[in-house]
């Protein structure tokens, strides 16, 4: 069975370059490796000096690289799909500020088909390893909660699988112009909502797909982790590895530095504190940018010597169902969270934790849809909702 690991975090923290020099020794490894790019800013061609295209290319021995044009991949597969969206979604009166939100974070779909781009890339079973050097986190996020959402609308707007009629009702004409897709479109809808439906179940099966986040020793940087870090563990997926990057190294002499190294042993510190569930990898500042494999391997004899790398490092568990006395009592892990961010409602066969923008919906077991929310309680990152 493959494995996926996805790299993610802030523009400039180095994603490009921890994924690269994994892939480098993964390779050489003997592993059978592609590494893809799913970033609009591609720079694989430019690191491995080759020209990269839709297709991939063959850097090394067992070394593969992909930059993912998701318009090409769009076109490719689902001509009709954004035409029939963009009109489909066409609204107005929407006055529920809720279902506004929902609507709101529809657009930008092209992004999506990176990532069933890399679901056909693993189905092909061609590869041992696929590393994802991934957008900027914002956009990570967007994207890899998508397919939550698509789902989510697909049940409430189209009577496929799931009919959910009652919850369609509050969403009606009434506050929505709803153009019906034409029949060519609805089919490729009807595919498209099938493979994210496989997309979600291959992200989030812990012993294929690791997330790994990359970051350095700053205030702002930091603070775009643990927020990460909170929503990746919202969605369920399993975060397995954290890199510190740029990281100066002590015996560089000369005084302009001092502070500076004393803020980077600061949020170092922080950041061991903070991240200790998971397995921590330091990569230092380098004197010079980082090309090519020779520059790759620096890093990767440096740094990523742990010889499990490739394996799952951690698995979380983010959800558990037990049994109460009274009930049931439904367990979410979420990381660096106050009680006062939660919102917790029922909707339809649904339970949605929303935390900001985000929105969660965890689908409840037959059994427990009879009972209703009693309390929550948010103790140790965990937070309890219970089913009386
Ligand atoms: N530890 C480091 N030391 C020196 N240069 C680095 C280091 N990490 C990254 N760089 C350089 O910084 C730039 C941005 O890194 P990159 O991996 O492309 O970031 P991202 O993909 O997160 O945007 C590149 O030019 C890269 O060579
Ligand atoms: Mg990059």
């Amino acid at each position: 069975m493959g494995r996926i690991i996805i790299f993610t975090g802030k523009g400039g923290v180095g994603k490009t370059t921890t994924a690269a020099a994994h892939a480098v020794k993964a390779a050489k490894e003997g592993m059978r490796t592609l590494i893809v790019s799913t970033d609009m800013a591609h720079n694989l061609s430019d690191l491995f000096m080759k020209e990269i295209k839709e297709e991939p290319a063959e850097i090394f021995d067992n070394l593969f690289a992909l930059e993912i044009d998701s318009n090409y991949e769009m076109n490719r597969h689902y001509g009709s799909i954004s035409e029939a969206f963009k009109n489909m979604i066409s609204f107005k009166n929407a006055k529920d500020e809720e279902i506004m939100e929902d609507i709101v974070v529809f657009p930008g779909i092209e992004e999506l088909f990176s990532l069933l781009k890399i679901q056909e890339l693993y189905n092909q079973n061609i590869y041992d390893l696929i590393i994802v050097d991934c957008a900027p986190t914002g956009e990570t996020l967007s994207l890899l909660k998508f397919p939550e959402l698509f789902s989510w609308y697909m049940e409430k707007l189209f009577p496929i699988g799931k009919v959910a009629m009652k919850v369609l009702r509050p969403i009606s004409k009434v506050a929505f112009k709803l153009d019906m897709p034409n029949e060519n479109a609805m089919n490729d809808i009807e595919k498209l909502y099938i493979k994210l439906g496989m997309l979600q179940s291959l992200l989030k099966d812990r012993e294929i797909c690791s997330i790994r986040l990359v970051t350095i020793p700053e205030k702002m940087v930091l603070e775009e982790s643990k927020r990460s870090y909170m929503y990746l563990n919202l969605y369920n997926f399993n975060v397995d590895g954290l890199y510190i990057n740029r990281i100066m190294p002590a015996d560089i002499d000369n005084s302009f530095f001092d502070q500076w190294k004393q803020i980077q042993k600061k949020y170092l510190d922080e950041i061991h504190s903070i991240f200790s569930n998971i397995p921590i990898y330091k990569i230092k500042w380098y004197e010079v940018d980082i090309n090519g494999v020779s520059g790759l391997e620096r890093v990767m004899e440096d740094s990523l010597q742990d010889a499990n790398l490739f394996k799952v490092l951690k698995t979380t568990v983010n959800e558990t169902f037990a049994k109460t006395e009274n009930g049931y009592r439904l367990d979410v892990y979420i990381p660096f969270t106050n009680k006062k961010d939660f919102e917790i409602f029922e909707s339809g066969t649904d339970i949605i934790v929303k935390i900001g923008n985000f929105k969660r919906n965890i689908p409840i077991p037959n059994v427990i849809r009879k009972y209703s929310i009693a309390s929550a309680k948010l103790n140790e990152e965990v937070l309890s909702i219970y089913f009386e």
